[in-house]
């Protein structure tokens, strides 16, 4: 069985469910979720501050304004209402005939429905019974059950437990009861009661309360048995797919690589220096400053390992989404500190990508560069790879910022030689980031000077 999990047990007033699904829950080391308790207690309190009952508004304003506690006990559910222990006041037959008045209207099912949910993500392992809990509450619960038994065997067994109690009743007036409890509980707008889909049926009239408990520990571990040798399957299968994705990827990639080359070399007039810089095997983080929309692909095309990239995890929707993900696109968010997103950056470094990441952030608005952010050494160091700096000139010229439409002109991309991650490490962040905007703005000077064009001042 799973840490956690979640049953439901829902059917008619009186079809033995309450008992059943207490047991359950102890024999199973769970919570037990009362819910028809719930709708008692919010009855019983509007009772108590003589609140209209028939209106909605004043058991809302119940709901909002009381204190209501439910946890598990030894015996069930314990119902505190205010800081005073109501379990026993909650099954007073007063509060009984008043129930319907609180799980009557959608706005107050709604608002127990999330003390429900509340309570199942409180305890983890949980029964919960009721009228809609595997329809409506839970409605992906682990197990579904649906208990009934004919109106005449629950009013015999009401009957019996009442006199238990020393309350004498008449049986016949008591099925009654039981058919019109049945009949609004079923027409109920909100939450009506009806069989879960997916849930195991029970009819418990011929059974006794130890019977219908084997049936239901039995179905569980059949249910248990059958998940375990599903889950073994879909790993299987997971692992299949994977395998045929990193394929895709791969076929993407080269295909998109050889396509964009073509393209690259036919519109634009790329030089690449450097390219002996750049490590034969394992990953490597290349750093570059950022002038045009185009640079990743610049930067990307002239190298012969598999590039990843990071986009915005906006961008990963509909076709486009799939697309950008096989062509090795890492999502990030920018809103915060994506922790998960820097671990796949690192995940795609170790297993031998060249990462391309712009550290300024942004692309220049005039092609000078901007200083380095913070973070970006970091991710070197954890994956234990080398810096390549990298210089993109042109680029900005060609393809600056504002333009719709590119101009001819002369790029370059410059690979230079690799940090290693012990030299990054020994600088620390702050004098990694300074030595990488520092270095970058020198590769571009000594080139703008090589073109004929002035340099930049810093
Ligand atoms: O199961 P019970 O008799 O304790 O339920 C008390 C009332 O709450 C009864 O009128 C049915 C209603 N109820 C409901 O509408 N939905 C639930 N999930 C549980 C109980």
């Amino acid at each position: 069985m799973k840490d956690n999990f979640i049953i439901t047990i829902d059917g008619p007033a009186a079809s033995g469910k309450s008992t059943i699904a207490r047991m359950l829950a102890a024999r199973l080391d769970a919570a037990f979720l009362d819910t028809g308790s719930m709708y008692r207690a919010v009855t019983l309190a509007a009772m108590r501050k003589h609140a209209d009952l028939q209106n909605v508004k004043a058991l809302l304003e119940v709901i909002k304004t009381g204190r209501f506690e439910f946890t598990p006990s030894p015996g069930g559910m314990k119902v505190c209402i205010n800081g005073v222990d109501s379990t026993e006041q909650i099954r007073n037959p007063d509060v009984t005939a008043n129930a319907k008045f609180a799980a009557g209207p959608g706005e107050i099912r709604k608002e127990l429905v999330k003390l429900q949910r509340a309570f199942a993500r409180r305890y983890g392992r949980i029964v919960t019974e009721g009228r809609d809990q595997g329809t409506v509450v839970f409605p992906h619960a682990d197990f579904k059950f649906y208990m009934t038994a004919s109106p005449q065997i629950r009013a015999e067994r009401r009957a019996k437990e009442l006199a238990e109690k020393g309350i004498r009743v008449d049986i016949d007036t008591l099925q009654k009861e039981i058919e019109q409890r049945d009949l609004s509980d079923a027409s109920r707008k909100t939450g009506p009661l009806k069989c879960p889909k997916g849930a195991i049926f029970i009819d418990t009239s011929g059974l006794s309360i130890e019977q219908v408990l084997e049936e239901l520990l039995k179905r569980i571990n059949e249910g248990n048995r059958k998940t375990s040798s599903k889950k073994k399957e879909n790993k299987k299968l997971a692992s299949v797919k994977t395998v045929l994705y990193k394929i895709c990827q791969w076929l993407v990639y080269r295909l998109c690589q050889a396509a964009a080359r073509c393209a690259l070399g036919t519109f634009f007039r790329v030089y690449t220096v450097g390219r002996q810089n750049l490590p034969k095997k394992g990953g490597f983080l290349i750093l570059a400053n950022h002038q045009s929309f185009l640079d990743p692909a610049f930067i990307a095309l002239p190298i012969n390992s598999r590039c990843a990239f990071v986009a915005r995890d906006t961008l990963f929707k509909g076709l486009f989404g799939h697309y950008i993900r096989l062509y090795n696109a890492i999502p990030i968010s920018r809103d915060r500190a994506d922790t998960a997103g820097m671990k796949r950056c690192i995940d795609k470094l170790k297993a031998g990508f060249g990462l391309v990441m712009f550290p300024e952030g942004t692309r220049t608005a005039d092609g000078r560069i901007n200083a380095a952010k913070p973070g970006f050494s970091m991710l070197a160091r954890r994956a234990n790879v080398p810096v390549i700096p990298t210089l993109i000139e042109g680029a900005y010229e060609v393809w600056p910022r504002n333009r719709k439409i590119y101009t001819f002109g002369r790029i370059s991309i410059i690979y230079d030689k690799p940090v290693a991650p012990e030299e990054i490490k020994k600088m620390g962040e702050r004098k990694f980031g300074e030595f990488l905007t520092a270095r970058l703005r020198q590769m571009q000077n000594e080139i703008r000077i090589k073109d004929g064009k002035k340099p930049f001042e810093y």
